[in-house]
């Protein structure tokens, strides 16, 4: 006998109803692309079975092969026994419409950032050719630099990380996405290896998460690169050089957007002087902030209010 054999009336839908309930039963933690066991199930059998990602009902009815049976099984198994996301055992995340490869060595891409970037920054930025320069800070697997230098066709990135494995990742993604031209990758700690740049545009999705949310981290996250995560005690460490030197990297009219999680009224309460614009997401409206230059001239603005301090106007602002 020749070719494949379908496993004795197993289905598509059939795969999926198993990997649910199997996902379901061993209580995995989601966020890396898909919010629940439904969604994953869906995700990993039809990649195993090399289907679109995008399009499950056409093909729910359809007869699964003996062969095909055992690679989603395979996925499927590995992504209960390690607990790994599953975009590390497929090698690919999605941001939107646009494929980024993946391993360890990178976060795996979920920024809301992306969501505004594909909506180019309207209404905040009513001229994208406008958008000569801009930089992505802390860039990690890329995937921010290339939706960026996409949809502001006019704009050369420079995109920087710490990491020199995260830097490889980026570099494997600008340059399947033929962006080598525009976007720029550097090592740098934040700011301090670009030298007299102004960005017309700076965007950054930097490590945000406290000590003590680190320490819960289920096993899912565990498997990110820590440096990816892990923002110092408050979480805030990075997000606030970003907050003191940004003003001296943007030009004139020039916007600064940052993700920070759901931290929104963490972030308030330590600059209150600060007036945050929180665009909505798909997260939210307490994930992503923006500031023009202007709202971040003059030290004073930027200087953070003591974390005792600002627990207590956090309290404050949650009673009122
Ligand atoms: C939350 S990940 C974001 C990656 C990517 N931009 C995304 O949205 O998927 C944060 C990235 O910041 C990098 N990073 C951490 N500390 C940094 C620093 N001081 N300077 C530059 N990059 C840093 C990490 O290596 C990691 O790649």
């Amino acid at each position: 006998m020749s070719g494949p054999h379908p496993a004795a009336s197993a289905t598509v839908h059939d795969l999926i109803a198993e990997a649910h309930a199997r996902f379901r039963r061993a209580r995995l933690a989601f966020g890396h692309g898909t919010t629940n066991a439904w969604d994953e199930a869906v995700y990993l059998v039809l990649h195993a079975l090399k289907l679109p990602p995008d399009r499950l009902t056409p093909f729910l009815a359809r007869k699964v092969t003996v062969a095909e049976r055992e690679r989603a099984l395979h996925l499927i198994g590995e992504r209960i026994r390690r607990r790994v996301p599953a975009a590390y055992l497929t090698r690919e995340a999605w941001l939107g419409d646009a494929r980024f490869y993946v391993d360890e060595r990178v976060i795996v891409p979920r920024s809301y950032l992306a969501e505004l970037l594909h909506a180019r920054l309207a209404p905040w930025i009513a001229q994208p050719a406008r958008i000569k320069q801009a930089l992505d800070l802390c860039t990690g697997s890329g995937c921010l630099a290339v939706v960026l230098a996409r949809m502001f066709p006019a704009a050369r990135v420079d995109a920087v990380d710490i990491s020199p494995a995260a830097l490889a990742v980026a570099r494997r993604n600008v340059a399947a996405y033929r962006l080598q031209r525009r976007v720029r990758l550097l090592q740098s700690d934040l700011f301090s290896a670009l030298r007299g740049e102004r960005y017309d545009l700076i965007i950054a999705n930097p490590p945000y998460v406290s000590a003590a949310v680190m320490r819960k981290l289920p096993p899912e996250y565990r498997h990110e690169p820590s440096l990816a995560l892990a923002g110092g005690a408050d979480g805030f460490d990075a997000v606030r050089i970003i907050l003191r030197e940004a003003a001296q990297r943007l030009t004139g009219g020039g916007l600064l957007v940052v993700e920070v999680g759901h931290n929104r009224k963490r972030l308030e309460a330590r600059f209150p002087h600060l007036p945050f614009v929180w665009p909505q997401t798909s997260g939210g409206d307490d994930c992503v902030f923006m500031l023009e230059r202007r709202d971040l001239t003059g030290a004073a603005r930027a200087a953070a209010v003591p974390p005792q301090r600002a627990r207590r106007a956090g309290a404050a602002s949650r009673r009122r």
